[in-house]
Parts: C-alpha cells; sequence; structure tokens
C-alpha cells in the first residue's frame, strides 16, 4: 500500500544512490511540486542541492519575496534571481498564446542558464513533474493539434548536458501534498492552488505590459485574499484573474468612464485534467467586484467565469 512515508525512504534513498556525490541544480516555481520536488532531493544530498528561483516579473504580488523568503527558512540553499526586465523585453508586443509561451519558455532556459553556468561541475537537473504532467506533455505531442505547450516538461535545451531527475513523476497532486505534509513544509506552500509557470502572461489576453501586469496582480490579490478571508480557499482547486483585452463603458459620478474589464475564475478539479466551475456565493462575487472596481485603478468592469474544462480550458490561453 502507497503511503508517503514509505515513499518519501524509498524515494530519498533512491536519490541518494542515483546522484551519489554529484551536484543537482533545480528550478523553483513557488508551487507545490517544485517545492516538494526539492525537499527531497535537499533530504538526499542536502547542500548538492542548489536552487533558482527566477522572478519573471509574471508572479502573483509579493509572491517572489515571499516564497523566496519560505525557502530559505526551509533550509534550501537557494539563489533569487531578478530577470523581470529581460522577460518583459521578450514579451514586448506578442500577442499569440504559443509565442508568450515560447517566448517566455525561451528566456527562462537563458536566465536558469546562466545561473547553472555558475555551478562548478554540476552533472544534474532536478525537475518537479508530476505524473499528469507527463500525460498532457504526450498527449500534447500527438498527432492531433497542438493544444497548449507546457514548457515545463521536456523543457531541456541541448546544451545544458544534464541529466534529468523528478522524483515525483509518479504521483498525483494530492499525493504531492501528502508528501509535502509528511516532509512538514508549511501549508501555505502545500496548499497553494496551481499557477501556470507562465503566470499572468496567459492570464493577460493581448500584449503584456509592465502596467498590465501590476493591475493585473492588484485585481489577483484582492480575488485570493478575499477567498482566503471568507474560507473558501481550500474549496478552489485553483483561481485567479484575466485582464480582458476590452474595454467597457462606465459611470463615476457624473463621469463616463471607458476602462479594463477583468473575468474571475475559480473551479474545482482533482488534477486538472477536467475542471468544474465553482458556484462561488453571489455576496462573496458581489464583495469582491465592489473591493476590485473601488481599488483597481483602470478597471470598471467585472465578470465571473461559468464555463466547465471541457470544452472551456481553466487558463484563457
Ligand atoms: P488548462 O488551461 O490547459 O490548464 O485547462 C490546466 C492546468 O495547467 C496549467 N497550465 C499550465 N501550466 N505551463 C504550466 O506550467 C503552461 O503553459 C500552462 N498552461 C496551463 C493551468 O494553470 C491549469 O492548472
Amino acid at each position: 500500500d502507497w503511503t508517503s512515508d514509505v515513499f518519501i525512504d524509498a524515494t530519498v534513498a533512491e536519490l541518494k544512490e542515483k546522484i551519489g556525490s554529484d551536484k543537482v541544480v533545480m528550478g523553483l516555481s513557488g508551487g507545490v511540486d517544485s517545492s516538494v520536488a526539492a525537499t527531497l532531493i535537499h533530504r538526499a544530498i542536502g547542500d548538492q542541492l542548489t536552487c533558482v528561483f527566477v522572478d519573471n516579473g509574471l508572479l502573483r504580488k509579493n509572491e517572489f519575496e515571499e516564497v523566496l523568503h519560505s525557502y530559505k527558512d526551509m533550509g534550501l540553499n537557494v539563489i533569487g534571481v531578478d530577470s523581470k526586465q529581460r522577460f518583459y523585453d521578450a514579451l514586448a508586443g506578442i500577442s499569440d498564446p504559443e509565442a508568450k509561451r515560447k517566448a517566455i519558455g525561451r528566456v527562462f532556459i537563458e536566465v536558469f542558464d546562466d545561473e547553472a553556468h555558475k555551478i562548478d561541475g554540476v552533472k544534474w537537473l532536478g525537475q518537479g513533474t508530476i505524473y499528469p504532467d507527463v500525460i498532457e506533455s504526450v498527449s500534447v505531442k500527438g498527432p492531433s493539434a497542438t493544444i497548449k505547450s507546457h514548457h515545463n516538461v521536456g523543457g531541456l535545451p541541448d546544451f545544458m548536458k544534464l541529466s534529468v531527475v523528478e522524483p515525483l513523476n509518479t504521483l498525483f497532486k494530492d499525493e504531492v501534498r501528502e508528501v509535502g505534509r509528511a516532509l512538514e513544509i508549511s501549508e501555505t506552500i502545500i496548499g497553494r492552488h496551481p499557477f501556470p509557470g507562465p503566470g499572468l502572461a496567459i492570464r493577460i489576453l493581448g500584449d503584456i505590459t509592465p502596467e498590465k501586469v501590476q493591475t493585473l496582480q492588484e485585481v489577483d490579490h484582492i480575488f485570493i485574499q478575499g477567498l482566503k478571508n471568507h474560507g473558501l480557499y481550500d474549496q478552489v482547486w485553483q483561481a485567479g484573474a484575466i485582464l480582458l483585452p476590452i474595454q467597457s463603458v462606465g459611470v463615476m459620478g457624473d463621469e463616463r468612464t471607458y476602462e479594463r474589464v477583468v473575468a474571475l475564475r475559480a473551479v474545482g478539479s482533482v488534477d486538472g485534467m477536467t475542471a468544474d466551475w465553482i458556484h462561488l456565493p453571489y455576496e462573496f462575487l458581489g464583495k469582491m467586484s465592489n473591493e476590485i472596481i473601488n481599488r483597481v485603478k483602470g478597471v470598471n468592469r467585472v465578470v465571473y467565469d461559468i464555463s466547465s474544462k471541457p470544452p472551456a480550458t481553466i487558463e484563457w490561453e
């Protein structure tokens, strides 16, 4: 029978055996998967593991600072890299979702490679790949139309001659969380909703500017904080806000406004492959709408996404 303790003991032993005295480099995303994978590897080989956490300028509000801090608290040997401007430059003028993913993937690899080169004699690349990522990337590569290229799978460039170590690639999300809890990783990381690698870039429809990112960060922050304050966060598998590429007419005092529209999305799911929109209480949605419109400059309308997957996807891009 599968238990997290048995899994941890077996995996740590396997990692020790496999890695020996080699060095491992690993990118952290702030998410559950990479955090649990890094903690397992760290338990096996200690500071032979160097973690790299990149600020791509597309994270949630305050996320980089907070998460970097908790990684350090966990004893991980982690380097924080501020690469916001590199990502914004690479994304300038790009609206196509796949082109955004490709640009982000490319810059991430460049930044990551720069950091990896600073580690003398590194041999392994640690990854937080979980079982559904493996399945979905296989289906995406199939002969039918490309759905979405998940750049965090198989994104290893040839010039990085590293072997991959993926301790979670047989686990589902709920098992990863169980393992994380058994490893005593803090609940703020374990209970965290999944967040896509390309971050807010695929929640800003149309081209990306730092100003749009900031607007969306404010909206997202109000929504996520609201879910937490109302005891709803843990009932939702994933939530976020989407900045739409349209403006709508509104009225403020006796002024006519013509400002942005945001969509809120909250879904229930087991593994992200299918998802149902969550019936959030009207009162809560009303509160969120008021708060967002009153507090976020440039937004005058909020809508709620009531589409399930399939046929909609969780993300809008
Ligand atoms: P979709 O939109 O395909 O999303 O229903 C399913 C899950 O995958 C996440 N997602 C991504 N994660 N890179 C990622 O790391 C991506 O390009 C990407 N696209 C979607 C999405 O947030 C959801 O959890």
